[in-house]
């Protein structure tokens, strides 16, 4: 039990100039997800926050509406302009008047950033009885972030942004992770005396640190250990490396979960898909989104299952085979060629190679449901045209297109007769050398 109450300030509100993009950085996906729902997730899995305020501002409504659809328990706040972190922050203020807890402030683009972390931040905080509590990490390369100022004692004193930095100070590898914890009580008034004389002409919320030292509080500091965790993203070559790492991750610990994943390098599978023991993973599967996967399957080469796939065990998804939305029970194939979407599957179907269901009507935008019931199967190169139910045991001849509900046990084929002109090719080939005489 912690002595205070929690809550969270997320700043989302910064524009994300190095993205190259119209999209705000924070709305930026790894597995579909954005960098901010990475964040989100990562504070209310320490069940110690009971709200969090998120800070918006550049394309405040794109992040708002995501929140609102997402995370409808957290409080958007609206920052304009954008004068700098510490700006960012104090727009939390009016609504947090008689607040007498900690707060703990965090960037919506550091998507690495776990739980476990926060939790033990929040804990260290407590426990050391702190009014600041900030957290840094030892950088070979700290270029770019804010440096963490000592005294000789050791003690913080003050976080110099790069640009403020002098020749000394730059050489400094202690880095400012940007993850604060704030006796909120103890530090609010910080806020009205933060300047913007700096390089940056911004309110720098890593001032704070200077103005506690400077009114005796306690300002203490938790070490990060795997400093991949702090990772910001700026740009998208940071995306594309914060991918790697979330997958790294995900991948080694589905292998020590007991899934056999031939090629980690080439396999990406989301951190929210769960993978029972002994499936086998071929190279260049490709798994994005939540998604459960049973035991003793076998997946890909070349497969590709999107979001919202419940797949049960010893079911085969082979290569170029797309799955979205769809639950496919027990010692089902699905192994060639098909995309199966917003579709229900049953125990020992076999879905033959090419089969597609045709889910989605671009003029009405409505995607219809497949049902596929036990035992059923479909030849090769079937389209199953949604809505549409395949009862128990029916059969789909190759090539057909179905329109309408199948009977159990019962054959469906809208194959056209099958002609055959005997000898039709030798005729053509008679008159063909015939005409170059
Ligand atoms: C910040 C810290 C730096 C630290 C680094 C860690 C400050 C002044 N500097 O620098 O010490 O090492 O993070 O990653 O805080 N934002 C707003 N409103 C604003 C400005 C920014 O909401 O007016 C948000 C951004 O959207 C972003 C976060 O604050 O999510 C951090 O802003 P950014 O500009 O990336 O700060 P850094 O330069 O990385
Ligand atoms: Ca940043």
């Amino acid at each position: 039990m912690l002595n205070k109450k929690v809550k969270s300030i997320i700043l989302a509100a910064g524009k994300g100039t190095r993205m190259k993009s119209d999209q705000p950085k924070v709305l930026h996906t790894i597995f579909n997800k954005p960098l901010l729902g990475y964040v989100i997730d990562a504070i209310n899995n320490t069940e110690l926050a009971d709200e969090n305020f998120v800070i918006v501002g550049h394309e405040s409504e794109k992040v708002e509406n995501y929140i609102k659809n997402n995370y409808s328990d957290s409080k958007c706040i609206l920052q304009m302009p954008q004068l700098g972190t510490g700006d960012a922050v104090s727009k939390a203020i009016p609504y947090l008047k008689e607040f007498d807890g900690y707060i703990i402030v965090i960037c919506g683009d550091t998507p690495l950033i776990t739980s476990e972390t926060i939790k033990n931040f929040i804990e260290f905080h407590d426990n050391n009885h702190a009014d600041l509590t900030i957290m840094s990490a030892i950088f070979d390369n700290p270029k770019n972030y804010g440096r963490i100022i000592r005294d000789k004692n050791k003690k913080v004193i003050a976080i110099v942004e790069e640009k403020d930095t002098t020749p000394e100070q730059k050489i400094i590898k202690e880095i400012n992770a940007g993850i604060y914890c704030i006796n909120w009580k103890k530090i609010r008034n910080a806020f009205n005396n933060i300047e913007n004389n700096n390089a940056q002409g911004e309110y720098y919320l890593t001032d704070i640190v200077k103005w506690a030292v400077q009114e005796n509080l306690i300002v203490q500091s938790y070490i990060l250990e795997n400093n991949e965790e702090i990772f910001g993203i700026n740009s998208k070559v940071q995306l594309a490396q914060a991918t790697k790492i979330l997958n790294r991750k995900q991948v080694t610990k589905l292998m020590e979960e007991g899934v056999q994943i031939i090629d980690p390098d080439t396999t990406f599978i989301s951190p929210e898909t769960t993978i029972g023991a002994d499936t086998i993973i071929l190279p260049n599967v490709y798994i994005s989104g939540k998604n459960i996967i049973g035991e003793k399957c076998k997946i890909g080469p070349f497969a590709h299952i999107r979001d919202g796939a419940v797949i049960g065990n010893n079911v085969r998804i082979g290569n170029f085979v797309e799955i979205k939305k769809s639950v496919i029970k027990d010692n089902t194939n699905v192994s060639h060629l098909s995309y199966i979407g917003d579709a229900q599957i049953g125990s020992h179907v076999n879905i033959g190679a090419g089969t597609i269901t045709a889910n989605y009507n671009p003029i009405t935008k409505i995607k219809s449901k497949t049902i596929i019931k036990d035992g059923a199967n479909t030849g090769s190169n079937s389209v199953l045209v949604a809505p549409v139910t395949v009862n128990e045991n029916a059969s789909i001849g190759a090539g057909s297109i179905i329109t309408k509900d199948i009977e159990a046990y019962s054959l469906a084929i809208t194959r056209s007769p099958l002609k055959v002109f005997s000898n039709w090719v030798k005729k053509k080939i008679e008159e063909f050398s015939g005409g170059n005489k």
